[in-house]
């Protein structure tokens, strides 16, 4: 779901107390919602509750003038990925079967070359009746995606199919729907290196940095929403393995190394890792105690293997396309040119990391990309924004060398 975007027209009836809590679960797997809310709809939740979860302007009105000048009706659909109707009351299924756009739900639903996925919501009656049984079919007929509805109690009192399906199936039939979308980069696959490396001192002690992993794991879960094979090899981390890939979880600089060179061949590598620069020369296999009147120990060290370096050599196992992170606390941009040339690497993501930025362990980055072309400078944003934004780039670069 990272990355996709999901226009929710929510109609009249009861069910749509359950779209809130939809909303959160869509939001919390990385997928963004934006709400029309039909006049209907408006009498079960309120704009102001959708617009806080969403995060967003919900929709309500055709001839709102500043809607359209500001989005347009064809705009909302044209930015979805997928529009689901939930709840789809009757009436609003015999419209859409009809081919009505009296208001602006409907209006949407006939001007969209998008997916649509509906989950009806109604009275036992009103869902077996001829009338609504022939639209359902007329819409399957479409190609409208039907997720429930389901048999069970009804805020009615009576007992039987109408309820609408509950908000983990929307967000599972949701995500079944984008598992089966191709995507721009399907048949590639990516290695993405996340997170610090753990050095060690002793069994103990070790040696690290401040790197969450935010970054990198989002930009291994937005390359696996474009359709990418993607191995995430990652250092210790308190985040959760994003969805769709293949995770190895390692600790030291070598260890990454050998889990990068072990998932090659591939056909991007992505190098997001804060990984140690050094490590200890004679770690000790047993904890160092201190004895008293001992000097404070000295810490022999040597420098770890660069990843993105040896990715970078080229090579039959060289991957296509090469980007590198750089973290620098000045002279970003040149540092970062420089480190492009250093490493060999195609594509320098260049980030401020000095403290007053709190990019290190804060949830927004401003980068530049540097290519060969140039230098891009993109404006501060989440750091899943600057993780899609990088996958879009990834998808775009390979469909122009096709
Ligand atoms: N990198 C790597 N292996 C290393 C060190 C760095 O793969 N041993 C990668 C990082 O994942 C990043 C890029 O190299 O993509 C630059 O990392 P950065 O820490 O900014 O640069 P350094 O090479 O450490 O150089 P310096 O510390 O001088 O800035």
């Amino acid at each position: 779901m990272q990355g996709k975007r999901v226009l929710l027209i929510v109609s009249g009836g009861i069910a749509a107390i359950k779209i809130p809590e939809t909303i959160r679960r869509i939001r919390e797997l990385g997928g963004a919602v934006r709400c029309v809310l039909t006049r209907g709809g408006e009498q079960f939740v309120t704009p102001l509750s959708l617009s806080a979860l969403s995060e967003d302007k919900v929709y309500t009105d055709l001839f709102s003038l500043t809607d359209e000048h500001e989005m347009g009706h064809i705009n909302l659909s044209r930015d979805a990925d997928v529009i689901m109707i939930a709840p789809a009351s009757a009436d609003l299924m015999a419209k859409m079967a009809a081919g009505l756009a009296g208001d602006l739900a409907t209006t949407v639903l006939l001007a969209t070359d998008k997916p649509v996925i509906c989950a009806p919501a109604m009275n036992v009656r009103m869902w077996e009746h001829a009338a609504t049984q022939a639209n359902v079919a007329t819409l399957k007929k479409r190609g409208i995606i039907f997720v429930g509805p389901t048999e069970g109690d009804m805020a009615c009192g009576e007992f039987g199919m109408g309820r609408m399906a509950e908000p983990a199936d929307l967000v599972a039939a949701l995500q079944t729907f984008f598992a089966a979308q191709p995507g721009p980069l399907a048949g590639r696959h990516a290695v993405v290196t996340s997170g610090p490396t753990h050095e060690p001192i002793d069994p103990v002690r070790y040696i690290a940095n401040r790197s969450s992993g935010k970054q990198g794991h989002a930009i291994a879960a937005a390359l696996a929403a474009l359709g990418c094979r993607t191995t995430l090899v990652s250092g210790p981390t308190q985040l959760a393995d994003p969805a769709g890939c293949d995770v190895v979880r390692i600790e030291s600089a070598r260890d990454m190394l050998a889990a990068v060179e072990a998932a090659l061949p591939a056909d991007i590598a992505v190098c997001a890792a804060a990984v140690a620069d050094w490590r200890s020369a004679d770690a000790a296999d047993k904890k160092i105690k201190k004895q008293a009147g001992d000097d404070a120990p000295a810490l022999n060290m040597v420098e770890n293997p660069d990843i993105l370096a040896t990715l970078s050599v080229a090579g039959n196992k060289r991957p296509a396309l090469v980007v590198g992170f750089a973290a620098e606390t000045h002279d970003v941009l040149d540092n970062a040119h420089a480190k492009r040339e250093r490493k060999g690497c195609d594509w320098i993501v260049a980030n401020d990391v000095s403290p007053e930025t709190g990019t290190f362990a804060g949830d927004d980055n401003t980068v530049h990309l540097i290519t060969a072309a140039g230098t891009e400078d993109w404006p501060r944003m989440s750091k899943t924004g600057v993780a899609d934004q990088l996958a879009q780039r990834i998808a775009q670069h390979f469909e122009a060398a096709e």
